[in-house]
């Protein structure tokens, strides 16, 4: 039996991305997934039902061509992300149109294009982070202030499709053990001069439920909010931090 609804999840290849492909794949979904890093892509595409297109979402033209090769789709996941560790005096231009391309002007474009193919019952869900709401780490302040953008972008777009039943939600992950989540300790360990075992440590007991999450604990508050056990919710955030971050 063919799955009657599709969903298209950016980022398909890295940690949180996938663990959402396969939880659209355990409930039945279509999944289109989108990564620049084909290599990795491919693994992805091992799912049943899941199509793979290697496309840079910096690139505006590659972007516009995505969109206009799916027809209509159910689920939007923006998961595709980069990080950002500079300090705040050393942050450059070209680091800034780097990081917020991706984070906010790709996530803001894919929200617009594919919006136009989908109906009443279809959602999206965007990836921002608790880093929009802390500003805990001062190296990090472009991602933040992307991710904070993220934030913005979901409300808009939740009240804009609102009339038409499409719902937009945000979730915020806070410390996930994922390719980025071990990049981010190890430079920050490199910039602090610490130990990448003992600060990765000790930011999991920083947090109230002392671990790190796991991509697939993301993954199922991101199904959450794109089921119609959601149905009434829209414009809003979920913290997936273990307790870290506590407020909206
Ligand atoms: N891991 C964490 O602790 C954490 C915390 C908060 C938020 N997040 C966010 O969650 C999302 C997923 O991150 P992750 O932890 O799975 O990291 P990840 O690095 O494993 O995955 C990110 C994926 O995005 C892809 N990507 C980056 N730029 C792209 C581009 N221009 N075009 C297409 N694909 C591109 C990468 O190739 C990668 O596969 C990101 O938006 C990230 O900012 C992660």
């Amino acid at each position: 039996m063919g799955a009657d609804r599709t969903a298209v999840v950016t980022g398909a290849a890295g940690g949180i991305g996938l663990a959402v492909v396969d939880r659209l794949v355990a409930e039945g979904v279509a999944v289109v997934a989108v990564d620049r890093d084909e290599g990795l892509l491919a693994e992805a595409g091992r799912r049943p039902g899941v199509t793979t297109r290697a496309v840079d979402l910096g690139d505006r033209h590659a972007r516009t061509r995505l969109v206009a090769e799916v027809d209509r789709l159910d689920y939007l996941v923006n998961a595709a992300g980069v990080v950002s560790l500079v300090p705040v005096a050393d942050v450059t231009v070209e680091e800034w149109d780097r990081v917020m391309r991706v984070n906010a002007e790709a996530l803001f474009f894919l929200c617009q294009g594919f919006a136009e193919r989908m109906g009443a019952g279809s959602a999206i869900v965007n990836i921002s982070s608790t880093a929009a709401k802390t500003g805990a780490i001062a190296e990090a302040a472009v991602y933040a202030a992307s991710k904070a953008a993220v934030l913005s972008i979901t409300r808009s777009f939740a009240t804009h499709l609102a009339p038409r039943g499409v719902r937009v939600n945000a979730v915020c992950p806070g410390i996930i053990d994922t390719s980025m989540g071990d990049s981010v300790v190890r430079e920050l360990a490199t910039r602090w001069g610490e130990d990448p075992e003992r600060l990765r440590a000790a930011r999991a007991s920083g947090v109230p439920m002392g671990r790190e999450g796991e991509p697939r604990e993301c993954a199922a508050a991101i199904w959450f909010l794109l089921s119609e056990d959601a149905s009434y919710i829209t414009g809003q955030n979920l913290n997936v931090s273990g307790g870290q971050v506590n407020w909206g």
